[in-house]
C-alpha cells in the first residue's frame, strides 16, 4: 500500500464531467459536501477574539482549495449569545461583532464567485428574550404573547412549572415571569409570580408557539429575505421541536435531551410536517430552488424519512453515523438503515460525523469502543473513565473521514475536522461559556470542546485565528501544543489530515458522485467494513491488526506507510478498479 501523497490518478471522460456538470447546477444538494463554518471560532479579522465574516471572506481560498462544494454558516445574527448565537434577537440582520449585513451580502457573492454555495441556520423554535416580540410580550402586548408559550403554574399560587419537560440544557424547561413584569400574573402573589414561559434550551430562549398564524407567516418571511439576497438554502435548527403535543402533557421522560429514541410531547409531532410544506413552497418559488437540511433528533430513520417527503424538505442530517462506535458491525448497519429509509422516500442520505453540539471524531475514537449507538452527550459526561489515546482517535477519525465520504449522498464536514483537532477537554471551568455546563449544575461540561478556535499557523495561542495586535484573546482558549494541527503546518505535509481531505474530496468528485449505491462486498473479517461504488470500493478495518487486502490501486489511503496488499488496523483505504473507469 503506498501512502497519500498525489491526487487521484484515473481522469473522467467528458462524459461524466458532462453528467457531473449537469447535476452539480440542478440537483446539486444531493451529492454535495457541505463544510459547516461555526463563526465564532473560525477566523477573527478585527481582533476581538470572535470570528467574522471578514475573517471568512479571507479563508473563502483555503475552501475553495480544500474541495467543498457549499459552505453552512452557524447563526450569524444580532444575539447577545445566550447560546452562542441560536438565541436570535433579529432574524434579518447580522451581529455586529461579525460585521454588517453589506458585508453578509458580498460574503454571499464572494462564495458564489469562488464556486460554492452558500446554507444559512434558521433557528424557528425559539427566539431570543432580547427578540422585540418577547420584549412586547413581557410589556403587556397581548398579541406579541400569543405567539409564544405562557402558561399558569401550577400548585398553589401558581409556584410550581406547568408541566414536568426539563431544558435540553438542564433544569426545568419553564422559567416563572416577575408579576411586575407580566401584566398577566397575579401581583399580590410575590415577586415571582406572573405566568411560566417554556424555553425547551436557555431560558433565553423562548419557545415559539407555531400554532400562531403569525409566526408561519413571520418565518417564511424570514426565508424570504435571505433567499432574496442570494443565499441557497437553510440548515432547520431543532426542526423536530416546533409543534408540542396539545395541552402540553406531562412527559414520560422528562429530560428531553436524555435519550433521542424515547417519545417526548416536545419533539417530532406530526403537526410539523404542514410546516415545511409551506416552507418547501417558499423554496421552489425561487429559481433555482432553494434547498434545507433538518437538524431532527428522532428515535428512528423511518421518522426522520418523514421529513423528506418529496413536498418537504430535501435533506436531513443521519446523526446515526456521529453515534456509532467505531465498529464495522454497527457501521454497516448504519448505512443499510439509513440508506434504505432515504430511498424509500427518494432523498439522499446526509452524512455527519461531527458538529459543534458533539465531541470531536478523534477523541470520541480515542477511548474503547462500544458496541451500541451513544447519546451524543455520552462522550464527554463519561471522559473521566479512561485516558484519551489520541493518535489512535485520530487514526479512527481518518478512517472515519473515507467512511463517510465514499458513500452516497450528502457529506457534511465540520470545521476542523479537516486539521484533525481534538476535543479540547481541559478547558477551565471559569472559562466555559456553553450554558449546558451551567444549567446542568456542572455535571455536563457542555460543548466548548468543540468549539475552540481553529488553529491556522503559528507555534502558540491565537495560532493565526486573531490578527497579530490582537486586542483579546480567543473567546475560548486553545490549548499549547497545536502547532502542528495548523491549517500552514499541514499544508504540504502529504500525509497530513488536511492532504487526506483534499485527496480524498477530489477523489470524490472525480470517481463517487454518480457511482450508484453501496454494493457490500461479503465475507469479508468481520471487524472490516468493504463495499464498492462503481469503479471504487472503500475498505475500513476497525480492528486493531492488519488484514489483506485485493489487488486495486489505492486511489487514497488514511494511513501513512504500509504494505501493498496491506489494511493496517484503525485504517481504510479506497481501491480503484481500474479494469471499471469508463
Ligand atoms: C441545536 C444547535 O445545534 C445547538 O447548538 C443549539 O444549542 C440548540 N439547537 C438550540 O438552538
Amino acid at each position: 500500500m503506498t501512502a497519500v501523497t498525489a491526487g487521484p490518478t484515473a481522469g473522467p471522460t467528458p462524459d461524466r464531467n458532462a453528467m457531473n456538470a449537469d447535476r452539480m447546477n440542478t440537483e446539486w444538494w444531493r451529492t454535495s459536501v457541505v463544510y459547516q463554518v461555526y463563526i465564532r471560532s473560525f477566523a477573527d479579522s478585527d481582533g476581538d477574539g470572535l470570528g467574522d465574516i471578514q475573517g471568512l471572506r479571507s479563508k473563502l481560498p483555503y475552501l475553495s482549495a480544500l474541495g467543498v462544494d457549499a459552505l453552512w454558516i452557524n447563526p450569524w445574527y444580532p444575539s447577545p449569545q445566550a447560546d452562542a448565537g441560536y438565541d436570535v434577537a433579529d432574524f434579518r440582520d447580522i451581529e455586529p461583532a461579525y460585521g454588517t449585513l453589506a458585508q453578509a451580502e458580498a460574503l454571499i457573492r464572494g462564495v458564489h464567485e469562488a464556486g460554492m454555495r452558500v446554507l444559512l441556520d434558521i433557528v424557528p423554535n425559539h427566539t431570543s428574550s432580547a427578540h422585540r416580540w418577547f420584549r412586547a410580550a413581557l410589556a403587556g402586548d397581548a398579541e406579541a404573547r400569543a405567539r409564544y408559550v405562557f402558561r399558569p403554574g401550577r400548585g398553589t399560587g401558581g409556584q410550581l412549572p406547568p408541566n414536568n419537560w426539563q431544558s435540553n440544557f438542564g433544569g426545568p424547561a419553564w422559567t416563572r415571569t416577575p408579576a411586575d413584569r407580566d401584566p398577566v400574573g397575579d401581583a399580590a402573589g410575590g415577586p415571582a409570580s406572573g405566568e411560566w414561559y417554556l424555553h425547551l434550551f436557555a431560558p433565553g430562549q423562548p419557545d415559539l408557539d407555531w400554532s400562531n398564524p403569525q409566526v408561519v407567516a413571520e418565518f417564511e418571511d424570514i426565508l424570504r429575505f435571505w433567499f432574496d439576497r442570494g443565499v441557497d438554502g437553510f440548515r432547520i435548527d431543532v426542526a423536530h421541536g416546533l409543534v408540542k403535543a396539545g395541552g402540553l402533557p406531562d412527559a414520560p421522560d422528562p429530560q428531553p435531551g436524555s435519550n433521542h429514541t424515547a417519545s417526548h410531547p416536545a419533539w417530532d409531532q406530526d403537526g410539523v410536517h404542514e410546516i415545511y410544506r409551506g416552507w418547501r413552497r417558499v423554496a421552489d418559488s425561487y429559481d433555482p430552488p432553494r434547498v434545507f437540511v433538518a437538524e431532527a433528533w428522532v428515535a428512528s430513520p423511518e421518522r426522520l424519512a418523514r421529513y423528506l417527503r418529496t413536498d418537504e424538505l430535501q435533506t436531513a442530517f443521519q446523526f446515526d453515523l456521529l453515534r456509532a462506535p467505531f465498529r464495522a458491525s454497527v457501521m454497516r448497519e448504519v448505512v443499510d438503515e439509513a440508506a434504505a429509509t432515504a430511498d424509500a422516500v427518494g432523498a439522499p442520505s446526509t452524512w455527519v460525523l461531527s458538529n459543534h453540539d458533539v465531541v470531536r471524531p478523534v477523541t470520541r475514537y480515542a477511548r474503547t469502543q462500544g458496541e451500541h449507538l451513544l447519546e451524543s452527550a455520552w462522550d464527554r459526561q463519561h471522559r473521566d473513565r479512561e485516558a484519551a489515546d489520541v493518535p489512535l482517535g485520530l487514526a479512527r477519525a481518518r478512517a472515519a473521514a473515507l467512511l463517510t465520504l465514499a458513500l452516497p449522498g450528502v457529506a457534511y464536514v465540520y470545521q476542523g475536522e479537516e486539521l484533525g483537532l481534538e476535543e479540547v477537554e481541559a478547558i477551565p471551568d471559569e472559562a466555559r461559556q456553553d450554558p449546558t455546563f451551567v444549567q446542568s449544575a456542572g455535571t455536563d461540561p457542555g460543548r466548548d470542546g468543540s468549539r475552540v478556535p481553529i488553529p491556522w499557523s503559528g507555534n502558540e495561542p491565537p495560532y493565526g485565528f486573531s490578527p497579530p495586535d490582537a486586542a483579546a484573546a480567543p473567546w475560548l482558549p486553545q490549548p499549547d501544543g497545536w502547532a502542528d494541527r495548523t491549517a500552514a503546518a499541514q499544508e504540504d505535509d502529504p500525509a497530513s489530515t488536511l492532504a487526506l481531505y483534499r485527496v480524498a474530496l477530489a477523489a470524490r468528485r472525480e470517481h463517487l458522485v454518480d457511482a450508484g449505491p453501496v454494493s457490500w462486498v461479503r465475507g469479508t473479517d468481520p471487524a472490516v467494513l468493504a463495499f464498492s461504488r462503481g469503479a471504487v470500493s472503500c475498505w475500513v478495518n476497525t480492528g486493531s491488526t492488519s488484514v489483506p487486502l485485493p489487488a486495486g490501486h489505492v486511489l487514497v489511503s488514511s494511513a501513512s506507510g504500509g504494505a501493498d496488499g496491506i489494511l493496517a488496523g484503525d485504517s481504510a483505504v479506497w481501491l480503484l478498479d481500474d479494469r471499471r473507469v469508463s
